[in-house]
């Protein structure tokens, strides 16, 4: 079974390595899809945050995890690569009532397709990558969020090495 772990990942933090370990484990082939277009003013390009993850899928020894990218609807590439599941990791509450929404919105737009939520683990269940970045940016450790490489490239990135 074929699932899709959607996200923008700017860039991949410990926090979605856990939720793609844990779904590697459970399904045949995991395929993480990173959003092109967001409206989010990212970091990194799309190019580099799909360098970041190869990196960690290497790091992490997972055989079964391709990346790909999307734009537009994500019903739209789910079709398109032949997967009716999407997982989406849940952090806290606050994450819950959007989740749903989308979830519904989707399953609206595409019969049949399912989103499964995974619960963060407790240590990574207050981060995301806008707080590390912003912890980056004044030279505080991110070494609990993000991995060396994905550190050091934040730092390049931030305040030139
Ligand atoms: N651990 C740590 N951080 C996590 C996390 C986890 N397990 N899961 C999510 N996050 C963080 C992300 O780093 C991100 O942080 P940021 O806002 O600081 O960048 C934040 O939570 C939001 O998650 P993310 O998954 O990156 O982006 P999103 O919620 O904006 O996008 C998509 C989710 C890509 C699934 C959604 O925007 C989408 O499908 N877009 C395409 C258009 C579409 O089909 N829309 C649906 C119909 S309206």
């Amino acid at each position: 079974m074929k699932v899709i772990y959607p996200g923008s990942f700017d860039p991949i933090t410990k926090g979605h390595m856990d939720i793609i370990e844990r779904i590697s484990d459970k399904f045949d082939e995991v395929v993480v899809a990173v959003l092109v277009n967001s409206e989010k003013n990212n970091l990194f390009t799309l190019e580099e945050r799909k360098q970041l993850i190869k990196q960690e899928i290497k790091d992490y020894g997972l055989k079964n995890v391709t990346i790909e990218s999307f734009d537009g609807l994500l019903i739209e590439f789910a079709k398109k690569i032949g997967s009716k599941i999407i997982v989406r990791g849940l952090r806290a509450i606050s994450d819950y009532e959007y989740e749903l929404q989308i979830a519904h919105i989707n399953s609206k737009l595409y019969e049949g397709l399912e989103t499964i939520f995974l619960v963060s683990k407790a240590e990574y269940s207050y981060i995301s990558s806008s707080v590390v970045k912003e912890v980056a940016s004044y030279k505080g450790d991110i070494s609990t969020f993000v991995s060396e490489n994905v550190a050091e490239k934040i730092m390049d990135k931030l305040i030139g090495g």
